[in-house]
């Protein structure tokens, strides 16, 4: 990864733990970390050795607090339309990324630090973690996807009331709505995180890979093509080498070494 000034990319084993490094705002989007996000995305997405991919912020306060909002001031209607695709091309290539995606949300997940969290497959968090869209507050809707991805995580009524009050939910409240599936210590925030990647990223990579492709094409499908569509890739997970290692393994009572292939 070369050049960047506001996200980092260290490894644990096949898991790639990005961090968007800008504390001092508490990471706030800029146009800048949201071209460097994509890059990286971009890269890792071609890159065989990663399995999976952890996103977290920097520092103890913030996961990330929003889109910067000293250059949000400074848009029309024309630049903000760009501000919205670009952050929107961004969020989606990391819906789309063909490994798991795994946002680890220590502090405030604000605005579009939120709607990032919401791009991603999963979700946990710290104690201290608070979730919250204060745009209206700004005069701004979200705009960079948390108006739809929202409303299909907790269901309509709870997201319009987030969307309209902007009232933060805390870590306990965000796990109860399903909004984050565990809640931890802030210490233990990435351990639990890689932990939670390692059991995913212990399976067949290729099963993984199509078990995303069918959930997330079962939102924007009718039933009937979902269900082919899931079937197809049924049928061709059984083409695997995965799978004949997965079921031998089993069969062998032996652990699988998959090759993701
Ligand atoms: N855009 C730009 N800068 C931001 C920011 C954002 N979304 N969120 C925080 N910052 C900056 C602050 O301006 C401050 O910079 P400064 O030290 O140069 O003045 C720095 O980050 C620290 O934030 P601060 O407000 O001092 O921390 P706090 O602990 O008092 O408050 C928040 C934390 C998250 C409650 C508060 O920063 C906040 O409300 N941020 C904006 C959240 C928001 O509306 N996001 C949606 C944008 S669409």
């Amino acid at each position: 990864m070369s050049d960047l000034s506001f996200v980092r990319v260290e490894w644990d084993g096949d898991i790639a733990v990005v961090t968007i490094d800008r504390p001092e705002k508490l990471n706030a989007l800029n146009a800048e970390v949201v071209s460097e996000l994509g890059q990286v995305f971009d890269e890792l997405a071609d890159d065989d050795e990663v399995r999976g991919v952890i996103l977290t912020g920097s520092g103890e306060k913030a996961f990330v607090a929003g889109a910067d909002i000293g250059e949000l001031a400074t848009m029309d209607s024309v630049s903000g339309v760009k501000v919205s695709r670009d952050g929107q091309t961004v969020f989606r290539s990391i819906e789309r990324f063909p490994k798991p995606v795994l946002a680890a949300v220590g502090g405030y997940a604000l605005g579009g630090g939120f709607e990032l969290a919401l791009a991603c497959h999963m979700r946990i968090a710290s104690e201290n973690a608070r979730f919250g869209l204060p745009e209206v507050g700004l005069g701004i809707i979200p705009g960079y996807g948390g108006t739809i991805r929202l409303a299909r995580l907790i269901g309509l009524g709870r997201a319009i009331e987030m969307t309209l009050t902007g009232d933060q939910v805390k870590a306990e409240r965000a796990r109860e709505m399903g909004l984050v599936s565990r809640v931890v210590d802030r210490a233990d925030l990435l351990e639990e995180a890689k932990a939670l990647m390692g059991t995913i990223t212990a399976k067949g990579p290729v099963a993984v890979r199509m078990a995303l492709e069918s959930i997330y094409r079962a939102l924007d499908t009718p039933t009937q093509e979902a269900l082919d569509y899931e079937s197809a890739l049924f049928g061709l997970l059984a083409s695997t080498e995965d799978m004949k290692e997965g079921m031998s393994a089993f069969l062998d009572k032996r652990k699988p070494e998959f090759k993701g292939r």
